[in-house]
């Protein structure tokens, strides 16, 4: 099927040349798959959250060498292979054999502890971030030495791609990689570099909070980037008001969307990214999911279903949600034993001391409400934890209103996930600061994150809204996440890719000139 974009564009076609003509590589820090050896069997488990999601459906339609950390002894062993994707395809993934001391400083240490609170705003600055030897030792021999491993790596696959290649680097993780790759490799003629940013990109305040030479690091080391990718315009804007704080030899123009660091130009666009909605729902009609909801049906039985799914992670705002619910059964006690709020936690980042407290506070917050106002007969809670992809897919055709209220987030693909596959007309609550708002925030309920109090009100006036307006929205919902799918994404970034590969053979012609209208920014 040919799709347009909504710049008008044909999608499928006016790219075959360019998937015909280069190479792709994709990199980010988790791969697809994990790799478990099961009685001397190689199993294959999904990789967790938003990256993985969209870039595997993606991946799926491209031929493409993916490069990622190798988590596990295994991973490290079995090196590079290709691996199903659960749907018929496959893909090559390539792990980086990063040194596990190294990748515990860059993971543990500065990607999330760092990078990822400090782009979240998720500091209490009286108390935190505070940045010590070990915090510097980590960047030096930790972000750095991993983003040289990646470097290196991806070098090598351009040099050995008969045809020039596209690098699609992946997020925060790997923010050093593009000026290490083009150290590596000084001719542009042989690859072009993306990197798209999934996470919030805050301004030059936030960026102000780290220390002189890591800001540097990276915001020139983005300069080296053809194309910078962000989820939402704000997000783009951002990056060029950093760059003009931060880097004085940057020229900046934001009509343009463009920042220009030793006559290479960098330009920022917004890419909201997206499911694959056909995808989903093709997994959706699979037994196991089936067999799932069927379980998930018997337990909720005829009480009205509160769902949220997340990663045990403090951005998403979790406590706040059970505390919205528990203010909601305060206020109106009509929904005692008539509704129930199942949150599925998948747990992450463990090792970080942040993630583990807020496990306990997630716990603690939950059974406070059902020590108060639980029954013998109704729990009003339940809390299941565990990364199962098929029940998470069960719940979301169950649920009545869906929560998605973090504190901040790049996109938040349950909120796009979740109206593809719910059918009982089911009502999003969203967080103003996900980036899904942006799109959906029309047919949603729109809540300030930490208003617990109007957080409490939406998930009332989701249970009590009218059959027609319920359905009218959860369709605007669906129509929404349709239009705008994870092919889309792709090829708006396709869009631009071609833009600037005619624009490198031919600065003063066509591509010049709409670059001067500005027209795509
Ligand atoms: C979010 C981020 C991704 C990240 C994912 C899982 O979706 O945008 O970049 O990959 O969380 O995080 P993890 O640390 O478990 O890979």
């Amino acid at each position: 099927m040919t799709k347009t974009n909504d710049r008008g564009r044909d999608c499928d076609h006016p790219h075959a040349d360019l998937l015909d003509h280069y190479s792709f590589i994709i990199a980010s820090n988790r791969g697809p798959v994990t790799l478990n050896l099961e009685g001397g069997e190689l199993e294959y488990q999904r990789g967790g959250g938003g990256l993985v999601t969209a870039l595997t459906a993606l991946a799926n339609q491209i031929e493409a060498a993916w490069f990622a950390s190798a988590m596990s002894e295994t991973d490290r062993q079995w090196g590079a292979g290709q691996v199903p994707l659960g749907d018929d395809s496959s893909i090559q993934v390539k792990f980086v054999d990063v040194d596990e001391a190294a990748y515990n400083r860059y993971y543990n240490v500065i990607s999330n502890p760092l990078l990822w609170f400090l782009q979240h705003s998720m500091w209490d600055y009286v108390h935190a971030p505070t940045l010590t030897r070990e915090t510097w030792e980590a960047w030096e021999k930790g972000y750095v030495t991993v983003n040289q491993q990646f470097a290196d790596a991806i070098a090598q696959q351009i040099k050995r791609n008969a045809r020039p290649s596209i690098v699609m680097l992946q997020d925060y993780h790997l923010y050093l990689a593009p000026a290490m790759i083009h150290k590596r490799i000084r001719s542009r003629k042989k690859y072009l570099l993306t990197h798209f940013v999934h996470i919030p990109f805050p301004g030059p305040d936030d960026w102000e909070v780290l220390p002189e030479p890591m800001r540097t690091a990276i915001l020139e080391g983005l300069c080296q980037v053809d194309l910078l990718g962000f989820q939402t315009r704000n997000h783009a804007l951002n990056f060029i008001r950093s760059c003009e704080n931060f880097v004085p030899k940057a020229r900046v123009n934001y009509r343009l969307g463009r920042v220009i660091l030793r006559h290479h130009a960098t330009y920022a666009r917004d890419f909201p990214i997206s499911i694959d909605p056909n995808g989903l729902r093709v997994q959706a009609a699979t037994e196991e999911v089936e067999l799932y909801r069927q379980l998930l049906q018997e337990q909720t039985g005829d009480l009205r279903l509160i769902l949220r799914i997340d990663r045990t992670e403090p951005s998403k705002n979790i406590v706040r949600g059970f505390q919205a619910y528990e203010e909601m059964l305060e206020l109106h006690p009509e929904h005692c034993g008539q509704v129930q709020f199942l949150a599925i936690m998948v747990p992450s980042r463990l090792e970080v001391e942040e993630y583990q407290t807020y496990l306990d506070e997630i716990m603690a917050a939950a059974g406070r409400v059902n020590a108060r106002y639980g029954t013998s007969e109704w729990e009003p809670v339940r809390v299941l934890v565990g990364e199962s992809y098929p029940r998470a897919i069960a719940a979301m055709q169950l649920y009545d209103v869906l929560l998605v209220n973090p504190i901040a987030d790049g996109m938040n693909l349950v909120a796009k996930e979740g109206p593809v596959v719910n059918q009982h007309d089911g009502v999003l609550v969203l967080s103003e600061r996900a980036g899904a708002s942006q799109q959906l925030g029309d047919h949603a309920l729109l809540i300030a994150p930490c208003d617990v109090y109007a957080t409490a009100q939406a998930l009332h006036q989701a249970l009590t809204m009218p059959g027609e307006e319920r359905r009218q929205r959860a369709a605007s919902l669906r129509q929404a996440v349709e239009e705008a799918d994870i092919e889309r994404w792709f090829c708006w970034q396709l869009d631009e890719v071609e833009r600037l590969i005619q624009l490198r053979r031919d600065p003063s012609g066509k591509a010049a000139a709409s670059d001067e209208k500005g027209s795509r920014w």
